[in-house]
């Protein structure tokens, strides 16, 4: 089954996010296979958000996703990547629709409260990034065949 990795981001875990968030995919039917809070440290940021390295926020970007706890997951069901995406909305808040995670709750691009892979190539790099191995589960659910 395909898996994403999820993060909320400093600003969700100060604003008391997480249970919302982790709800929001609990109830939308998919499965959690692993999660921890944890520090980014400097190296990791620049790793994970490489593909931003040359654009002018980069900096702060680094400096934010390392400022304070994130919560990371690896969330995991059909169609996960991009149905995730979709409920997270825009990167832009003042763009995403209400309704979708930082549409509710973000008001600037620069904390936008989540992160999400965007494909299924970087959904394996940031969960092997965030992640060991053993970490992430692999267990039945009793409710996914009313699901799937
Ligand atoms: P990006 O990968 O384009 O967005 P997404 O998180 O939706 O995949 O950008 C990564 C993060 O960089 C984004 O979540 C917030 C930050 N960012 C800025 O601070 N300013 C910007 O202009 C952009 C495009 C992103
Ligand atoms: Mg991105």
């Amino acid at each position: 089954m395909e898996k994403t990795f999820l993060m909320v981001k400093p600003d969700g875990v100060q604003r008391n996010l997480v249970g919302d968030i982790v709800s929001r995919f609990e109830k939308k039917g998919f499965k959690l296979a692993g999660a921890k809070l944890m520090y980014i440290s400097d190296e990791l940021a620049k790793t994970h958000y490489g593909e931003h390295k040359e654009r002018p926020f980069f900096g702060e970007l680094v400096d934010f996703i390392t400022s304070g706890p994130v919560f990371a997951m690896v969330w995991e069901g059909e169609e996960v990547i991009k149905t995730a995406r979709d409920m997270m909305g825009a990167t832009n808040p003042q763009e995403a629709a209400t309704g979708t995670i930082r549409g509710d709750f973000g008001v600037t691009v620069g904390k936008n409260i989540i992160h999400g892979s965007d494909s299924l190539e970087s959904a394996e790099r940031e969960i092997n990034l965030f992640f060991n191995s053993d970490d992430v589960l692999s267990y039945d659910k009793q409710d996914s065949s009313w699901i799937y």
